[in-house]
């Protein structure tokens, strides 16, 4: 392990704004398949995750949820580890900004870029999406408001949320000092950005036409970091969000020993969106800080829906937990990784995931699994026999293409092409499955002279599988161990440095009966049970519930004032007597005592719903008091019994016993 470089690997520090869904946990799976790898090929491995916990946008949300930010951010950070733990990411640290380390480091690195003349205090001018937390220029916005006299009074920046005008005394960051020495480090180190196109964009659309000085700090909201010379300003969200990256590894603390271990970065993995922080503001922080750069930034692509991007209010957010529940957590692991392809974006359709699910892990690798289990149970009293290379014409095919697959699966994951890596693995499952069509092992078994090539072909075909299971080690967390178990392999866990076709264990006893790893689905009912899942509105979170989110159902086209409804007077009556009006069907006339000084008669048309109105007789009920009472088939009605509707049924509103008749309902 010494001669091994150590991996420290990244992913962005999320915002703790609402529930992650499938999208948002694609980052955080990539980088657990990432570190995985680099562990099973001796590594030490330090792989960091954590939350961006600052900024108004928290305060606000804790604000509507009736807390404090940090208890907020408290709950929040429960449930995201919770997720991980569930999705089996195998991190090292979680880091919070609102940790007292990284609070003291933010602090002390800002005052030295201050004094050191990188950081200096000037105004800002801008608008500003508080959604976003982002200021934006006139030219920026994606819909501008305009005065009669023509003045830009406001507009929607290009998200859709609102902005305001906002003048600040702010800290600003002199980026332009270094942009050539950052242009620099991009054609001595072409691997820095990956995809290479992401670099051409920053280049062109921020870099050669003249980077601006970058705001760092604000004084309109509180929760935040202070800047210790000047309490009023709090450090906005890229400087704190960025620095977590060496707070995390004790960076300028007394405790630095994973900084000198771990920095720089071996790869830094975000999505699409935050390239320019961190090609362009991060890089230059670092220079400034004297710090060497990252070897890469890896910028991935989003999972979007067919109708764009996934958002509550299209009612089209996949969450991984009902995907895990249902199908288990390497049909979700597996689907991630697959289908996004490096750098571009992957869509998410139940079709394709069911399909994923169906061909690839129950058919093709499942039925392998399954018929080789079963075959060397038949063939050779379930123990695998002994490996001996080329004995069939066709053994050296298979164990050419898993050479080949080792090599290109290796390459891949070095590229940190993933999602290649597991096509890699599926042509060798393919190959497999064509082997065991090629040497029929149901004729060589009728002739016992062909034993040796039989042998042969159930050795081949488990260690197929072996390679296949090791080589899924990074991706899939349950999957491998359950394939080891199958083939009689007591080993848990493969080293992946020196893989080689041809080194199956001895005296494996395979499982008698082996049960399916990956069950078959019916497409049309999962396709339809994901579809209705992806249409549900988010289980609430413990805290984190935005009632500003909910789209209120009403029949009504016209909303009720609240001086309308304090109008009504709705009371608690008891119901006295109850029978049917003669000659009148749906009409039930009640006898109800609602504490006047006599006995009320209400008319209600829900008969049909009570065949035995005696029945209603001392139930207590919510009537509407004070409506002017009116005539129904000669009969006086003076009032009218609350009622709810559903199914084409009405049902009256019953009210506890122990609440005395007349109450009123406030
Ligand atoms: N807090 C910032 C990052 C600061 S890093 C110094 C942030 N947070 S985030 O919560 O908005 O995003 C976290 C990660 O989730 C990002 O890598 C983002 O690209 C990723 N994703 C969020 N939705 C996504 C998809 N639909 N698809 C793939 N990844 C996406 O940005």
């Amino acid at each position: 392990m010494a001669d091994k470089k150590p991996f420290y690997i990244t992913t962005p520090i999320y915002y703790p704004s609402g529930r992650l869904h499938i999208g948002s946990s694609y980052t955080t799976l990539f980088c657990d398949a990432m570190a995985r790898y680099k562990r099973l090929t001796g590594h030490e491995v330090f792989f960091l995750t954590g939350l961006d916990e600052h900024g108004q946008k928290i305060e606000q949300k804790a604000e509507e949820n009736g807390i404090t930010p940090q208890e907020y951010v408290d709950s929040m950070a429960v449930d995201v580890k919770k997720l991980w733990k569930h999705l089996e990411i195998n991190y090292d640290h979680f880091i919070r900004t609102t940790d007292k380390q990284h609070v003291e480091v933010v602090q002390k690195t800002f005052e030295r870029l201050l004094a050191q003349g990188d950081i200096y205090l000037g105004e800002y001018q801008g608008w500003y999406s508080v959604s976003d937390e982002e200021y934006f220029t006139e030219t920026q916005l994606m819909e501008v408001y305009k005065d009669d006299q023509g003045n830009v009074i406001g507009g929607k920046a290009p998200s859709g949320h609102e902005v305001e005008l906002v003048t600040e005394e702010c800290y600003f960051f002199r980026m332009g000092k270094y942009a050539d020495r950052l242009i620099e480090h991009y054609a001595a180190h072409p691997e820095f950005i990956q995809p290479e196109s992401r670099k051409t964009e920053m280049l062109n659309n921020f870099i050669i036409p003249g980077l601006e000085d970058l705001a760092l700090t604000r004084t309109t909201f509180k929760w935040g970091i202070e800047v210790p010379s000047n309490p009023k300003h709090v450090v906005y969200v890229w400087i704190d969000a960025l620095m977590n990256y060496l707070s995390a590894l004790g960076y300028s603390t007394d405790n630095d020993a994973n900084f000198q271990k771990f920095w720089p970065a071996s790869v830094q993995v975000i999505g699409k969106e935050i390239v320019r922080f961190h090609t362009i503001y991060w890089p230059i922080i670092l220079m400034a800080l004297d710090l060497p750069l990252p070897e890469k930034i890896y910028a991935h692509g989003w999972i979007v829906m067919k109708d764009g991007k996934m958002s509550k209010s299209k009612g089209n957010v996949v969450y991984p937990e009902m995907l895990v529940e249902r199908y288990g957590l390497d049909a979700l692991r597996y689907y991630l990784l697959r289908s996004m392809p490096f750098g571009n974006d992957s869509v998410f359709t139940p079709e394709d995931f069911v399909a994923r699910v169906n061909y690839d892990l129950a058919n093709d690798l499942g039925n392998l699994l399954n018929r080789t289990v079963a075959m060397i149970n038949k063939y050779c009293d379930g123990f695998v026999p002994k490996y001996a290379s080329h004995v069939t014409e066709f053994d050296s095919g298979l164990s050419t293409t898993a050479a080949n697959v080792i090599g290109n699966y290796r390459k891949a994951m070095e590229n940190m092409e993933v999602s290649v890596a597991l096509q890699e693995i599926w042509s060798l499952v393919s190959r497999a499955n064509k082997y065991i069509d090629e040497t029929e092992p149901w004729v060589l078994a009728k002739d016992e002279e062909r034993r040796a090539e039989l042998n042969s072909v159930m050795v081949h075909l488990a260690e197929s599988l072996r390679i296949v299971g090791v080589l899924l080690q990074p991706m899939l967390t349950q999957t491998p161990g359950k394939i080891f178990k199958q083939l009689g392999i007591d080993q848990v866990e493969f080293n992946m440095e020196s893989i080689r076709f041809g080194e199956f264990p001895n005296d494996c006893k395979v499982i008698s009966k082996g049960t399916p790893i990956f069950p078959r689905q019916d497409a049309e009912e999962e396709i339809a049970y994901i579809q209705e899942k992806m249409n549900e509105k988010a289980p609430a979170n413990s805290v984190v519930w935005n009632p500003e989110e909910t789209t209120l159902v009403s029949s009504k086209e016209k909303p009720a004032k609240f001086e309308d409804f304090e109008k009504v007077e709705l009371k608690v009556a008891e119901i006295i007597d109850c029978q049917k009006v003669e000659g009148a069907d749906k009409l039930l006339q009640f006898r109800l005592d609602a504490g006047d000084e006599g006995h009320r008669q209400i008319l209600s048309g829900i008969a049909e719903f009570y065949p035995d109105p005696s029945e209603l007789v001392g139930k207590k009920v919510a009537i509407v008091a004070n409506l002017k009472p009116r005539k129904i088939r000669g009969l006086i009605s003076q009032g009218m019994i609350l009622s709810a509707e559903y199914d084409g049924k009405l049902k009256m509103i019953e009210v506890p016993k122990s609440i005395p008749n007349g109450s009123e309902l406030a």
